[in-house]
């Protein structure tokens, strides 16, 4: 039987509550959007929340709500999902893309105070496949250089740094509620801050620029979260610790075990102790430069594993960004990052998920440590 990625946490309280709504007739702008802004701003540790109808949307009401405007730059790690980019041009900012770090993949503080110059407005770390990035120094150099920090968790739910969720840090945190996130609404994501102006503003972002009925204040979309979305939310909501505390312990016993067999074609990700890691991704990364990740996908494909495999080049070398015709200090066309070029293609995730089992488990640790020898 194949052994999948990524399986959902979903179950009968998911499924009442969405026939509850169904029979209700009541799908838009009702009561659980609101209640699940205010359960999981307070999950986070923060006083306020808007939904969305994605992750993708909510960074760009954060940008929005930051009053970012055309040509400020925007830092963002180059090895991510390409909506941390999509969001910084939506906005018409510039985005100026920081080297990884090569054993947690997250951003490099060194490249990022050099990325820095007088047009920066704002940086967006991502707490990278459930770890954490070193988020209180970046959030300290940001407070120095006066830039916004927007923290992309949309891998991240429920991660710590230093006994802290990540997404109370900066001055706003973007989740994403995509199906094989930590948990779900189909497609969602939320936006969440400490000061009420930003989340406020981007409620009536999200909601075409309306402020009543008939008064449209500003350029807005239809980025509503709807209450189907809420209510499962609301139910996967309650069951996101012990999901990621399964994951955890999945995680935890394949890298221990894998880290034994010290093989000699991948290395596991670092995590540092401060860390409490929710690993959306169960992360390797291919060391032997002999070995492609397309070969290591049909050999666990023909073993009946399936891998998380995503970021086959860093962000800047993906068409879209390669033809961009906007003012940057960057020039993106000769761009080369040093660990986001070694890092891109070669990381891959294992599953990792609940309904795994020990003799399953055991099975991925001796297929992958056995793969090349
Ligand atoms: C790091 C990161 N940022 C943003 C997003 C966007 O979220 P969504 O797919 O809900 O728009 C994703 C989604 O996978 C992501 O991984």
């Amino acid at each position: 039987m194949k052994i999948k990625v990524a399986i959902p946490y979903t179950g009968k309280e998911e499924y009442k509550s969405i026939k509850k709504i169904v029979f209700s007739g009541k799908f838009v702008s009702g009561k659980l959007v609101k209640k699940f802004e205010e359960n999981f701003s307070k999950y986070i540790g923060l006083k306020s929340a808007a939904a969305f109808n994605s992750g993708t949307a909510s960074l760009h009401a954060a940008m929005n709500s930051l009053n970012l405007k055309k040509n400020d730059e925007v830092i963002i790690p180059s090895i991510s999902f390409m909506s941390t980019a999509t969001a910084v041009l939506h906005q018409g900012c510039t985005p100026i893309f920081c080297d990884v770090n090569l054993d947690d993949y997250c951003l490099n503080i060194e490249d990022f105070k050099k990325k820095i110059t007088r047009n920066t407005k704002a940086v967006i770390p991502v707490h990278f496949a459930g770890n954490a990035c070193k988020i209180d120094e970046i959030v300290k150099i940001a407070k120095q250089k006066k830039i916004s920090v927007i923290e992309d968790c949309a891998q991240a739910h429920g991660t710590k740094y230093k006994n802290k969720k990540v997404g109370s840090f900066g001055d706003i945190s973007c989740f994403s509620f995509y199906a094989t996130k930590h948990m779900t609404t189909g497609e969602g994501g939320i936006l969440c801050s400490n000061k009420k102006k930003l989340t406020e503003k981007s409620k009536i972002f999200r909601n075409h620029g309306l402020v009543s009925r008939n008064d449209h204040v500003t350029l807005g979309y239809n980025y509503r979260m709807n209450e189907l979305a809420a209510a499962m939310g609301l139910e996967q909501l309650k069951k996101l610790d012990k999901f990621n505390s399964i994951r955890r312990k999945n995680s935890l016993y394949l890298l221990k075990e894998l880290e034994k067999r010290k093989s000699k074609w991948f290395e596991v990700q670092k995590i540092d102790k401060s860390i409490f890691h929710t690993y959306f991704w169960c992360p390797l990364r291919i060391i032997n430069s002999k070995i492609s990740i397309d070969d290591v996908i049909k050999k666990l494909k023909k073993k009946n594993i399936e891998i998380r495999t995503r970021y086959k080049f860093p962000l800047y070398k993906q068409r879209v960004i390669q033809n961009l015709k906007i003012k940057s200090s960057q020039n993106y066309k000769k761009l080369y990052l040093k660990n986001s070029e070694k890092i891109a293609g070669r990381i891959f995730g294992l599953p990792n998920h609940h309904k795994l089992n020990k003799n399953q488990l055991n099975y991925i640790i001796n297929t992958v440590a056995n793969l090349y020898d």
